[in-house]
């Protein structure tokens, strides 16, 4: 494993048992399989190393575009995948999180045989995917997940009553009267009732059967719950009754929510935290009163943006367009700066923003007859004709070219038909702590900050 290079802004002096999940650097690939013999021909990177704490009693809203990766990282975070690398960590006090973090900052190869029995140990204590059966049942326990679409995730053929019991009957904690009893409560506790209990899911409407899925959830008295877009599907005077709802039982019952959501108008005045994610990877974590007063990445601005009923008080420079790149190629440098309106010099321009930027003119890569790789940065482009070749030259070197690439641009000659392309290279663009609680992946506002040419 390598070192993890992501910092966390919420470090400043965790008190003790404060933490109820600490995700660390967690990945989940996805193997792209093709031909008949389903050879591994890829992998879709979903999720690809983000880091991050959950307090306990504390709502953390996990929001980006839709295929950022959140639902993927949500079942990883509920036990129902297991992490491709890292991992998340349960019931870590200040002292082992402080002690995990030390020992993870190390590389592998740099560890002693002390501190990697500390890691060891430490690891099949707390991380969920390798503690031990009994623990992690109290986990799966501890922690539930409530899906987007209640339909899908309610039994058809079961009996609300069976379906809200059958977490209650197979950790054993009722049975008989007694469990229906039990039952009648929690659908109480979520403004259904006695005269529910046989009835199917389609009996209901949307907003009941997620409900019913609330009270599910609810059957084994957990203390977190990952709500996976609870509200998505529903209409807008629905998702003010379920976010009420989902707002009182977190009081009633102290809960710890990671509330996954599209939309940042949603978790607005239900989050204590936000983590914005962008194909895989934090872009930016802090308070919500600091995300919407002073978001610090250009994402979150466009996401901040997007929506009409937030956009009042905001500057209307960014917008997003396009969608997100593909998860099996995620962009060099920062994974935004393919849709970045303010990207720089430094963002990350590569070979493939070139090809795609001249593919949108029209026959310019015509005579295009290979193109060979060096690596990210730099290849060589060979053209039928001369012609075509400082064509391609004149291009790059042009105003249609957009500036932040020009400027990347460290090399450029031509010899014949043949172009040599060279970017500066660059590292991945880090999460770094801006103001206290607050860190943003955006060398704006980070030690990465290109200097200023006067
Ligand atoms: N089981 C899977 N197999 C292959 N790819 C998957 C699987 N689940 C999700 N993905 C891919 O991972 C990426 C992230 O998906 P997802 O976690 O559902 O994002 P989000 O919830 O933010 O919309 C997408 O490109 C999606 O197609
Ligand atoms: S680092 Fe910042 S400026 Fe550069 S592309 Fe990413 S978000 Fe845009
Ligand atoms: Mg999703």
């Amino acid at each position: 494993m390598t070192a993890i290079s992501t910092a966390r802004p919420e470090d400043a002096t965790p008190r003790a048992s404060e933490y109820v999940i600490s995700v660390r650097d967690a990945r989940k690939y996805f193997p792209i399989k093709e031909g008949v013999l389903q050879r591994v021909t890829g992998h879709i990177k979903a999720v690809d190393g983000i880091s991050f704490d959950v307090r306990r009693g504390e709502t953390v809203g996990l929001v980006g575009e839709s295929g950022c990766g959140k639902t993927t990282l949500g079942r990883c975070i509920a036990g129902l995948l297991e992490p491709t690398g890292g991992g998340v960590y349960f019931g870590l006090d200040a002292d082992a999180r402080a002690r995990l973090d030390a020992l993870l900052a190390d590389p592998t190869e740099t560890r002693t045989p002390a501190q990697q029995r500390e890691l060891a140990e430490l690891t099949s204590r707390h991380r969920i995917d390798t503690m031990a059966k009994d623990r992690r049942r109290e986990y799966r326990r501890n922690c539930q997940m409530v899906f987007q679409d209640a339909f899908s995730s309610l039994n058809p053929r079961q009996l609300v009553k069976d379906i809200v019991g059958r977490p209650l009957k197979i950790y054993r904690e009722a049975s008989g009267t007694a469990l229906l009893e039990r039952v009648v409560a929690l659908l109480e506790s979520v403004g259904l009732g006695r005269e529910h209990l046989y009835r199917y899911p389609h009996q209901f409407s949307g907003g009941q059967r997620q409900r019913i899925s609330i009270a599910r959830a609810l059957a084994l008295s957990p203390q977190f719950i990952v709500l996976d877009e609870p509200t998505s599907s529903l209409d807008v005077s629905v998702q003010a009754q379920i976010l009420n709802l989902l707002y009182g039982l977190q009081q009633e019952h102290g809960l710890t929510y990671l509330f996954i959501t599209h939309d940042l108008n949603v978790v607005r005045h239900m989050s204590d935290r936000i983590v914005v994610m962008y194909l895989g990877q934090a872009a930016e974590i802090g308070s919500a009163d600091r995300i919407f007063a002073a978001p610090r990445h250009p994402y979150t601005e466009a996401l901040l943006a997007a929506n009409p009923s937030l956009r009042k008080d905001r500057r209307d420079g960014i917008r997003l367009s396009g969608s997100v790149p593909d998860p099996a190629r995620p962009p060099r440098g920062c994974r935004f700066h393919t849709r970045c309106p303010v990207a720089t010099r430094v963002c990350g321009w590569e070979i493939d923003d070139a090809i795609r930027e001249l593919d949108l003119r029209d026959g310019l890569l015509k005579g295009l007859s290979g193109v060979e790789r060096h690596s990210d940065f730099a290849a060589d482009l060979t053209f039928d004709t001369t012609d075509q070749a400082a064509a391609l030259v004149a291009e790059l070197r042009s105003p249609s070219t957009p500036e932040p690439m020009r400027e990347a641009l460290v090399g450029l000659r031509q010899d014949g038909g043949v172009v040599s392309v060279r970017f500066e290279p660059v590292e991945p663009v880090r999460l770094e702590t801006v103001e206290p609680a607050h860190a943003t992946a955006c060398v704006l506002h980070t030690s990465q900050r290109p200097e200023v040419h006067p």
